[in-house]
C-alpha cells in the first residue's frame, strides 16, 4: 500500500529549478517477438495484398478474434478507424443530408467520417466532468432528418450507453460508437463497441490496440458488415461466400480503398492475445495515480460510477484554474517543465473549426461545404458550456503504462504536488509574464 507523497516545495523549473525528471513510458506499441516473426513470414510469403477474409487467412483469422472479443458481432477490419467509422455510416446508408447528433469534443476523424457522406453533424455538449456527450441533450437536437447518434468514447472513458442506446430506440435512430481510444472499455456491464448498431475504432500505432495503422468495424446486422465492405474493399469479380443476392448488382469497384493489409491483421490478432493484461495495467497505474492525487487541491481525475471502466488510453484531469489562480496553460507549462507531459487534446469545439464554416470560407476548398450549405447550418458560435470549458480547463497527458511503471506515476504525482506547492509563486510569474499562450502537446 503506498502512501500520499508530501509536497515537495523546491523551485519549479519553470521559474528556473530543478525538474523533478521526465516521466518515461513502456516500450509503445509493443509488438511481441512472435508477431514479429509472424509478420516477416507474411511478407516472406509475399503476401502483400489482402482483399477480405475469402482471399486471406491472416485477415479471416483477426476478424474471427475480434468477433470473439466483441460477443460473435460481425467485424470487418479496416485500413484506419476513420475507414472504420465512415463504413459504419456507409453500412447504416446514413449520407446526402441525413442529421447526425454527435460530440463537439473529439478528436476530428469522429467528424470527418460524418461529413465524407455528405451527412451534416449536429452538434450536442457534452458531460462536464468527462467530456463524454451527454445523452440529456441529444432528445432536443433531434429532428425528422435525425438518422443516427455518434457517441465517442474519449480518453477510454465510456460513454453512457445504455441511455444512448435507449433515446436511439425510442426514435428510430441508429446508434454509432467511436471506441478509437476506448478498447476493452466497458459501462454497466456492456463492452464498448458492443452496443450499437455499428461501431468504428482505431488501431493506428498509438492506440490502446496499437497495429500500424489499422481499424476495424464492429456491427450485430449482417447487412451492415456487408455494405460497409463494399464501400471499402474491391469485392472482385466473384461475389464473396455468403454476399446477399439482393447487393450483388451494386457492386462495382467505386470504392474507397479501406482494406486492411495482411501485415496489420497479423498484428490486431497478436494484440489482441495481449490487450486485457494491458488494459489492466492501465487500470491499476490509474487507481495508484488517483490514489496519489487524492490530497490535490486545483487538479483531480473524473470520478466516475461504479459501474463505469475507463482504458485510460489518455489520461484525463480536471483543472480549477479559480481556485488555482492560475490559467491552465499555465499550471501545464509548469507540470511540463517538471518533466511531465500535459497538454489540452482538444483544441477548439469541433463546430469552431474554420473549415466547417462555408459562411466566408477563403481557405482550400473542401468536400463538405457544399452540403452544410445546402443544409443551412450555422455552426459558429454555439454554446456547449461543458465543452468550452474542458476546452479551457482540462488537462490530459500520455498513459501508456502497460509494465509495471509505478515509479513514473508516482514521479507524476510528485510533479503535480510541487507544482501546487509553488501556486504562489507561479501566481507571480502569470502576473509578470501574462498567462501561457497554449498547452500543446
Ligand atoms: C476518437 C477518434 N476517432 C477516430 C480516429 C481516427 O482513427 P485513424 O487515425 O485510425 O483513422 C481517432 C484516431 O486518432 C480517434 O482518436
Amino acid at each position: 500500500m503506498s502512501t500520499t507523497l508530501a509536497p515537495a516545495a523546491s523551485k519549479l523549473a519553470l521559474l528556473g529549478g530543478t525538474a523533478v525528471g521526465e516521466v518515461t513510458y513502456s516500450k509503445f506499441p509493443h509488438f511481441s517477438e512472435r508477431a514479429l516473426a509472424r509478420v516477416t513470414e507474411v511478407l516472406r510469403a509475399g503476401k502483400a495484398i489482402g482483399l477480405g477474409r475469402f482471399h486471406s487467412p491472416e485477415i479471416e483469422e483477426a476478424e474471427l478474434t475480434i468477433s470473439r472479443y466483441h460477443g460473435g458481432r460481425e467485424v470487418l477490419a479496416c485500413s484506419s478507424g476513420h475507414a472504420a467509422l465512415q463504413g459504419a455510416l456507409a453500412g447504416l446508408e446514413i449520407c446526402c443530408g441525413d442529421e447526425v447528433i454527435t460530440t463537439p469534443y473529439t478528436w476530428g476523424a469522429s467528424i470527418s467520417c460524418i461529413l465524407h457522406q455528405n451527412a451534416i453533424p449536429v452538434f450536442v455538449d457534452v458531460e462536464a466532468d468527462t467530456g463524454v456527450i451527454d445523452p440529456e441533450k441529444i432528445e432536443a437536437a433531434i429532428t425528422p432528418r435525425t438518422k443516427a447518434i455518434l457517441a465517442v468514447h474519449i480518453f477510454g472513458q465510456p460513454a453512457n450507453l445504455k441511455r444512448l442506446r435507449a433515446i436511439a430506440d425510442k426514435h428510430k435512430l441508429c446508434l454509432i460508437e467511436d471506441g478509437s481510444q476506448a478498447h476493452g472499455a466497458e459501462i454497466d456491464g456492456l463492452r464498448v463497441g458492443n452496443v450499437g448498431d455499428a461501431a468504428g475504432f482505431s488501431c493506428m500505432g498509438g492506440k490502446v490496440l496499437p497495429t500500424t495503422e489499422a481499424g476495424y468495424l464492429v456491427t450485430p446486422r449482417k447487412d451492415v458488415f456487408w455494405k460497409a465492405a463494399m464501400i471499402g474493399q474491391h469485392m472482385g469479380r466473384s461475389p464473396e461466400k455468403d454476399f446477399p443476392a439482393e447487393l450483388l448488382p451494386w457492386v462495382d469497384s467505386l470504392v474507397y480503398t479501406y482494406r486492411v493489409t495482411p501485415l496489420n491483421a497479423v498484428l490486431l490478432t497478436e494484440q489482441f492475445g495481449v490487450i486485457d493484461g494491458w488494459v489492466a495495467e492501465r487500470r491499476r497505474h490509474a487507481a495508484l495515480f488517483r490514489e496519489q492525487l487524492a490530497g490535490a487541491q486545483f487538479l483531480r481525475l473524473p470520478d466516475y460510477a461504479p459501474g463505469v471502466k475507463p482504458v485510460y488510453h489518455l489520461l484525463t484531469m480536471n483543472f480549477d484554474s479559480e481556485a488555482a489562480g492560475v490559467s491552465r496553460n499555465t499550471f501545464a507549462a509548469a507540470l511540463k517543465a517538471e518533466g511531465m507531459l500535459a497538454f489540452g487534446y482538444v483544441p477548439a469545439p469541433i463546430p469552431d473549426w474554420a473549415r466547417l464554416h462555408w459562411q466566408g470560407y477563403s481557405g482550400p476548398r473542401v468536400s463538405w461545404l457544399a452540403a452544410l450549405e445546402k443544409a443551412g447550418v450555422d455552426y459558429r458560435g454555439l454554446a456547449l458550456p461543458n465543452c468550452r470549458h474542458r476546452v479551457a480547463n482540462s488537462i490530459e497527458t500520455r498513459f501508456d503504462f502497460i509494465d509495471d511503471r509505478a515509479d513514473m506515476v508516482m514521479r507524476m504525482a510528485e510533479v503535480v504536488h510541487k507544482v501546487e506547492a509553488n501556486i504562489g509563486a507561479l501566481r507571480d510569474y502569470e502576473r509578470s509574464h501574462g498567462p501561457v499562450a497554449t498547452a500543446k502537446r
